[in-house]
């Protein structure tokens, strides 16, 4: 019988597996390398209550899981616009208007709410233009490999796996893609004046996902001008957070939240910018900040605007109503946010706790003295009331295992002393690594 599934991609051999002794259940190579492969998330997953959960219910950024109620450090809702009432009433206006979900692919029609979209995003981040997407991960499959062609790729070692996933589809379509060290850009200096290839596009992260750190955009945007490089940036988790900076801001995080790029004073040469509003905004759609020239491209060229179905009538809503708070209040949220994460950041220095953040961003990873330990400190956590984000192998590297903190506006301060007091116990196990005994290996994967 002969097969269309092409096993050698799983690196599994078929020819050498002796006699089956019991037919009842045939052989699946496929699933079981994966299985193997994942297999200590897998049984995390399985057995750990901070895992897969089920929310029963939420009640500000308290959520109850089955009888017990817990702090939530998860979120990525940073503004904490999820619970914003003057946004939840805005968008019933909105789906009497257009109905639920407007069922067309872009190319065939759009709302006018996606013009209205496009036009606040281009003026926030001060670029030429800008296209929306359902989401990051759209963009990164299907833009990448179109900006990439049959050219050449430098990619953050460390990038998110949605931009390597990215990168990989255009490998598929014939560019390379090289690899340059994490915060580096005299390495990718080194990369590019090596190469002879002409068509460079150099993929990497804004805010990191796990250290909370920005890289120096500048740096970075001066090695991809003086190389004649196009720099792709995913602000995933810095758009809405961290903004242009100015003498009357609130806080470090700078105003406007308009992201990376605007932070730190840089232009849009040879820049593309990708932002979401799944996080900051607490909505379901993205954006890609361009010059129209490549945003007409991507209205003929880009899979997602031809064929996907497109983010529902309450997504597009919130993201409208989420421009008019930020206008208004985003500051004020942001101050706040820098606040709650000061505090966090204050209480692990007391402590001598190792992180990699150096940002003051709302994003905190604490990585475990012994990465074998992660199940045991979860459920510390857990049985006290503060569910985080465990990053566990093989999501991160073994020597990086730990927990993700993540603050919002919508934290109080009673919350975040919670979670204080249980850092605070979990030093006195002896479970976190201490700041004093000097640097982290390097920043955690996102
Ligand atoms: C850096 C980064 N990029 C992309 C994504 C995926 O975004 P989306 O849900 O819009 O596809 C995430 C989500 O966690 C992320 O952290």
């Amino acid at each position: 019988m002969s097969s269309n599934l092409d096993l050698s991609a799983f690196h599994v051999s078929t020819r050498s597996v002796a006699p089956t002794p019991a037919p009842t259940q045939p052989r699946r190579p496929w699933i079981e390398h994966w299985i193997d492969t994942v297999r200590d998330l897998s049984s995390l997953k399985a057995t750990h209550p901070m895992m897969d959960a089920v929310i029963d219910e939420v009640d500000g950024r308290m959520i109850r899981i089955g009888d017990r109620w817990l702090a939530d450090f998860a979120s990525c809702n940073y503004l904490g616009f999820d619970l914003d009432r003057e946004i939840i009433d805005a968008v019933p206006a909105y789906l009497d208007a257009w109905g639920t979900h407007p069922s067309w692919s872009r190319l065939l029609g759009s709302p006018r709410l996606y013009e209205d979209i496009e036009e606040r995003v281009t003026e926030l981040v001060g670029s030429e233009d800008a296209l929306v997407l359902p989401t990051i991960t759209h963009i990164h499959m299907s833009v990448i490999p179109l900006l990439a062609a049959s050219g050449t790729i430098f990619l953050d070692q460390r990038a998110h796996k949605t931009i390597y996933d990215g990168c990989q589809v255009a490998r598929s379509r014939g560019a390379a893609v090289r690899r340059f060290r994490f915060e580096d850009p005299d390495h990718l200096d080194e990369l590019l004046r090596a190469e002879r290839d002409p068509t460079r596009l150099i993929c990497m992260d804004g805010v990191n996902s796990m250290t909370g750190n920005a890289p120096d955009i500048r740096a970075f945007a001066a090695v991809a001008r003086e190389h004649g490089a196009l720099l792709y940036v995913d602000d995933a988790h810095g758009f809405g957070v961290i903004g242009e900076r100015a003498p009357d801001e609130t806080s470090i995080y700078g105003k406007r939240g308009n992201s990376v790029v605007r932070h730190f004073d840089e232009s849009y040469e040879n820049i593309i910018l990708v932002g979401g509003f799944s996080k900051a905004y607490s909505s379901l759609l993205a954006f890609l900040a361009c010059p129209t020239e490549v945003k007409d491209l991507l209205k003929v060229a880009a899979p997602p605007y031809l064929y996907s179905g497109p983010s529902p009538v309450a997504s597009l809503a919130t993201v409208l109503a989420g421009f008019d708070v930020n206008e208004r209040r985003g500051d004020e949220l942001r101050r706040a946010l820098a606040g709650l994460t000061r505090r966090v950041l204050d209480c692990l220095e007391r402590l001598d706790v190792a992180t990699p953040n150096t940002s003051g961003f709302p994003i905190i990873e604490i990585p475990l003295r012994d990465h074998t330990r992660i199940a045991e400190v979860g459920n510390f956590l857990y049985d006290r009331g503060i569910y985080v984000t465990l990053a566990a192998y093989p999501l991160v590297p073994k020597d990086e295992v730990g927990f993700r903190v993540q603050l919002t506006a919508a934290n109080t301060e009673a919350e975040v002393d919670a979670l204080n007091a249980v850092l605070a116990e979990l030093v006195d196990r002896g479970e976190l690594r201490r700041a004093s005994e000097g640097p982290l290996h390097g920043a955690v994967i996102g």
